[in-house]
């Protein structure tokens, strides 16, 4: 069997051989959102018209969904045999992670984005599958640059092959606000007039988000909508200055953060946060709600905590678990279930309030800047990216265990975050998520130990489905040379 899967398989078994799709190839599926994407990515590249298997069918790929309980709700199996192709999960979400693997045994050619020809092989074999662990995110940053619906949907599409499950979406910050929010109209009207570096901004309508997250779910991502509060919020206050200690805030370019923060004892400011809250939790169907809680650099530790106190029940009050950046540590009372996104880098210190929380039964989402940071430059030498973290190499962001930096706690998960101060266009981002991506995707989903030559083999072989599918500005990394 093709041995080039990314993440790596709980278990693969190859045999000799191979089955090679056809026109007289049938699909044979429960409906749902699996065999949509199956049927979809097949055609397109293919051209096959794939229907249903009738008794004269030779070659069946068929979709099953009576598979073990034991297979865990992402969980699938794959068995690839002469005489077609059977995918069976417990759920429909499990049979969507199988087809991933499925496509990536296919030639390369299947990513393209029209039909062409080429011999459809599948190589014999086995495959037994299931995640490590059940939060495997990517962040979008569309607050320092605005991206898009489109562009959304293709970092979306970029992620989906790869079995990521939550995209969290960085919806405000000192430079932007973009989503709109009924009864509060200067947020998008004046807030999301600006990026870093000056206009144009952009933003979101509740039908935007609603299209993102149809999409999202679709692909079993699940949104996880970000507004970061205390600080990070100069765009909010430039649009409602009651929301401000500042005398008159004004719109922000530049990239400094730190500086801005709520007016921490005005009611006014949790009415806000509640009408802002239950419209982001309304949009949502997910479980999640984050609310930021970073680099509150600009509030006394008394403040923050009164903030937290405040503003922790409102995520609740609205249905949603809180997650937040690891500083919410702090806090002097956290909700039961809470998320905590740890990003700070693995060469610091581990703050006592975070082991603190922890012991309290806080859960760890591993987004350390130096490994999981998608915005830092791969090199000194490299066009896009920052370095506050040091630069994050192919080899560097893929070698490291989400278990070692907070021994004992319970980790839900790893998420990469993309901050977008230096990205301005798609291209941009595609080119700091591949060919990094794929590494943070195998430390989510694959207990197998990291093994960086097999990896960059691999990597190397998921070059020629980028340039299938027509992705022109991945990096070219050194790193991935022979
Ligand atoms: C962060 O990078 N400020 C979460």
């Amino acid at each position: 069997m093709e041995p080039n899967l990314i993440p790596v398989p709980r278990a693969v078994v190859p045999r000799p051989g191979v089955l090679t799709l056809g026109r007289d190839t049938a699909l044979t599926a429960p409906d749902g959102h699996a065999a949509a994407f199956l049927r979809a990515l097949l055609r397109r590249a293919t051209g096959f018209p794939l229907a249903p298997a009738t008794p004269a069918s030779t070659t069946v790929v068929e979709l099953r969904l009576d598979g073990p309980a034991s297979l865990g709700r992402e969980g699938y199996l794959l068995d690839v045999t002469e005489s077609g192709v059977v995918l069976t999960g417990h759920t429909d979400e499990g049979l969507f992670r199988g087809a991933q693997t499925l496509r990536q045994l296919l030639p390369p050619e299947i990513e393209s984005p029209a039909p062409v020809e080429a011999a459809w092989t599948l190589p014999h074999g086995t495959v037994e599958d299931a995640p490590r662990y059940a939060w495997r995110g990517v962040m979008l940053d569309v607050a320092r640059h605005f991206f898009d619906v489109s562009a959304v949907k293709r970092f979306i599409d970029r992620v989906v092959p790869y079995k990521f499950n939550v995209l969290h979406l960085h919806l405000s910050d000192d430079q932007g606000w973009r989503l709109a929010i009924d009864g509060y109209p200067r947020l998008t009207s004046h807030g999301a007039a600006t990026a870093v570096g000056g206009p144009p901004g952009g933003f979101f309508t509740q039908e935007d988000f609603k299209e993102i997250v149809e999409y999202a779910a679709a692909r079993y991502l699940t949104v996880v909508p970000e507004i970061d509060v205390p600080g990070h919020t100069q765009a909010a206050m430039a649009s409602y200055p009651h929301l401000s200690t500042q005398e008159a805030p004004e719109l922000y370019e530049g990239v400094e953060v730190g500086f801005s923060e709520l007016a921490i004892h005005r009611d006014a400011t949790y009415a806000f946060l509640d009408e802002v809250f239950g419209q982001v939790a309304a949009l949502t169907p997910g479980a999640y709600l984050h609310l930021g809680g970073d680099e509150a650099l600009s509030t006394t530790a008394e403040d923050y905590a009164t903030f937290m106190s405040r503003t922790l029940p409102l995520v609740g009050k609205h249905g949603k678990t809180v997650v937040a950046w690891q500083e919410a540590a702090s806090a002097p009372e956290l909700p039961p279930g809470v998320h905590l996104q740890y990003w700070r880098p693995t060469t610091e210190e581990v703050p006592e309030a975070l082991h603190k929380a922890v012991g309290e039964g806080a859960k760890l989402i591993m987004s350390p800047a130096d490994r999981a940071y998608l915005d830092q430059k791969y090199s000194e030498d490299a066009p896009l990216g920052l370095v506050w973290a040091g630069t994050v190499g192919v080899r560097q962001s893929y070698e490291w265990d989400p278990e070692a930096l907070v021994p004992g706690a319970e980790v839900v998960g790893v998420e990469a975050p993309l901050w977008s101060e230096t990205l301005r266009t798609p291209d941009d981002l595609d080119h700091m998520l591949l060919p990094r991506l794929p590494g943070l995707a195998d430390v989510a989903w694959s207990a197998a130990p990291r093994d960086w030559p097999a990896h960059a083999r691999r990597l190397r072989a998921h070059t020629a489905r980028w340039d299938a599918a027509g992705i022109t500005a991945y990096h070219r990394s050194p790193e991935l040379a022979e």
